[in-house]
C-alpha cells in the first residue's frame, strides 16, 4: 500500500533498510533521525507496512496513551504466534490482553520478588566464579539468564530436569532467533516434511512443549516452592477456573521469549561498559545500593536492549499534530529517545552519577521498558536480575579485549555488542 501522506524517510528499498538496521542499528537510527528529523518513516521486512518512528517525549507519551483498540501491539508480534501460542500476552490485544497481563504480573509483586532474589544472586555468583581469561559475556549471560528462567520461573528442580529443558530451549530458540527464518516460516507455514525448516521448527516446538507440559504436570502433583510457575498455578480466571496446561505453557513461553535474550543483551552491555569505565567499577565495589540502582538505569539508558515499542494503527490517528493513516505501524523509538541531547546531558556518555547528582533526569524520558498498557511486565524482575549480577561482579577484575567501544548489532529482536561484550578477566 502506498501512503503519500506519511512523514519523510529514506527512499532506499526495504531490503537495504532492513540490512542497515540489523548490521549497525545505532548508526542507522542516528542517520535517519539526523537526515529526516522526528518523526521519520522507515520500511523493513519485519513489518508488512511502513513504520513511523517517534522519539520526542510528547509524541512518545501520546503514543503510549493510544487506545489499545486503535493501536494494538499484539499484531506487531504476530509472527511469534507459532512459538508463543494463542493465549500469549505477546500476541493478544484489548480486553484479552489486559486480563492476561493481570495474571502474568502476579508473580512480580514485592515480597515474591524478594524470595526469588537469593536464588538469582546464588546463580549469578556461581556463574561469575567460573570466569577467567577471555570471556564472551553475551554467551555467558545467555546461559545465566536461561538458567535463571528455568529455575526461578519454571521452577525446574534437579540437574536432570534443568539439563533436558536447557537443551530443548536451545534447539527451539535457534529457529526463533533467526528473524528472517521465523518471518519466512510464519508466512509459509507449509510442512514439507520433517527436514524442511518449518518441519524442523514444528518438531523442536513439539519436543519443547512435551517437556514443558511434563514440568507443569509435576508441579501440579507436588505443589509449593516459590517459583513463578507455582504462583501461576494458583491463578483463577474471572469465573474462578484454574488455568489449563496449554495456557500455563503459553505463559511460560512468553516469560522465556520476552525475558531471556533481553536480559542477556542488557547484561552483556553492562560488562562492555564496565570494562571501559574502571572508575564506575570502583564505585560499584563500595556496595552502595543507590549507586547500583543508578548503574542499572544508566546501562539500560545508554544501551537499551530493544530499539522500538511498536503498535499497529487500526484507525487514523493524530500524534504530535501529525495525521497518520490506518494500517501503518507507529513506534516509540526507545534508542533515539534515550540518547536525545535535548533530554540527557552528554547523552552518549556513560555516567551513572547523572541519576544521583544535581537535578534528576525526567523519569518519563527513561523508557527502556516501553510504556502504557504494554510496558514490560517483567521490568521489576529484569532490574533485580541486573542488580544481582552486577553486585556479584563488583570484586572481579575485568578489562576490555580492545579499547574501542563495541558497536551495536542486531541479533533477532535485541541489540547486542558486536563482539559479544568480550572482556579479559583476572
Ligand atoms: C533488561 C531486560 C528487559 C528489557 C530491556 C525489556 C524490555 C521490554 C519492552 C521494551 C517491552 C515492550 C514494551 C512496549 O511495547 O511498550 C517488553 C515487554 C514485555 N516484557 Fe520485557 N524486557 C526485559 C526483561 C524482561 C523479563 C526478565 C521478563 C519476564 C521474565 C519480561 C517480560 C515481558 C513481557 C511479558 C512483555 C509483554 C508485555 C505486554 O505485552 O503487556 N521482560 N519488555
Amino acid at each position: 500500500m502506498s501512503h503519500p501522506e506519511l512523514p519523510p524517510g529514506p527512499r532506499a528499498p526495504a531490503a537495504w533498510q532492513t540490512v542497515a538496521w540489523t548490521v549497525r542499528p545505532a548508526a542507522f537510527l542516528r542517520r535517519v533521525h539526523g537526515r529526516f528529523g522526528d518523526p521519520v518513516t522507515v520500511r523493513t521486512y519485519w513489518m508488512d507496512e511502513p513504520m513511523v518512528l517517534f522519539s520526542n517525549p510528547e509524541a512518545v507519551r501520546e503514543m503510549f496513551r493510544l487506545d489499545p483498540e486503535v493501536a494494538p501491539a499484539g499484531q506487531s508480534w504476530e509472527f511469534l504466534r507459532p512459538f508463543a501460542g494463542p493465549n500469549s500476552i505477546l500476541v493478544l490485544d484489548g480486553e484479552e490482553h489486559l486480563r492476561e497481563r493481570r495474571l502474568i504480573q502476579t508473580p512480580f509483586h514485592g515480597e515474591r520478588m524478594q524470595a526469588l532474589r537469593s536464588t538469582v544472586a546464588e546463580l549469578a555468583r556461581r556463574e561469575l566464579q567460573m570466569w577467567s581469561g577471555r570471556v564472551t559475556t553475551l554467551e555467558r549471560m545467555r546461559h545465566l539468564t536461561l538458567e535463571i528462567i528455568l529455575r526461578v520461573v519454571f521452577g525446574a528442580r534437579g540437574e536432570r530436569e534443568v539439563a533436558a529443558l536447557r537443551e530443548a530451549v536451545h534447539d527451539t530458540l535457534q529457529s526463533v532467533r533467526s528473524m528472517p527464518r521465523m518471518l519466512a516460516m510464519s508466512l509459509i507455514q507449509r510442512d514439507l516434511g520433517p527436514h524442511s525448516p518449518w518441519g524442523r521448527f514444528r518438531l523442536a516446538v513439539e519436543r519443547f512443549d512435551a517437556l514443558l507440559l511434563d514440568v507443569v504436570a509435576r508441579r501440579r502433583a507436588e505443589p509449593g516452592g516459590d517459583s513463578m510457575l507455582a504462583v501461576l498455578l494458583d491463578q483463577r480466571d474471572d469465573d474462578g477456573n484454574p488455568p489449563t496446561d496449554r495456557h500455563l505453557r503459553d505463559q511460560l513461553v512468553a516469560l522465556l521469549a520476552a525475558g531471556h535474550d533481553t536480559s542477556a543483551a542488557a547484561l552483556a552491555w553492562a560488562f562492555e561498559r564496565l570494562a571501559r569505565h574502571p572508575a564506575v567499577h570502583a564505585r560499584l565495589r563500595e556496595d552502595d545500593p543507590a549507586y547500583l540502582e543508578a548503574l542499572v538505569k544508566e546501562v539500560l539508558r545508554v544501551r537499551p536492549a530493544l530499539t522500538i515499542a511498536p503498535r499497529r494503527l487500526r484507525e487514523p490517528v493524530r500524534i504530535a499534530g501529525r495525521s497518520l493513516p490506518a494500517g501503518v505501524h507507529v513506534a516509540a523509538c526507545l534508542w533515539l529517545a534515550l540518547r536525545r541531547e535535548d533530554l540527557w546531558l552528554e547523552a552518549a556518555a556513560f555516567r551513572p552519577e547523572r541519576w544521583l547528582e544535581g537535578a534528576p533526569p525526567n523519569p518519563t524520558s527513561w523508557i527502556p521498558f516501553g510504556g502504557g498498557v504494554r510496558r514490560c511486565a517483567g521490568a521489576p524482575f529484569a532490574e533485580m536480575e541486573m542488580r544481582e549480577v552486577l553486585r556479584a561482579a563488583a570484586d572481579m577484575k575485568i578489562r576490555p579485549v580492545r579499547l574501542e567501544p563495541e558497536q551495536a548489532r542486531r541479533s533477532a529482536l535485541v541489540v547486542v555488542p558486536e563482539r559479544g561484550g568480550e572482556v579479559l578477566v583476572g
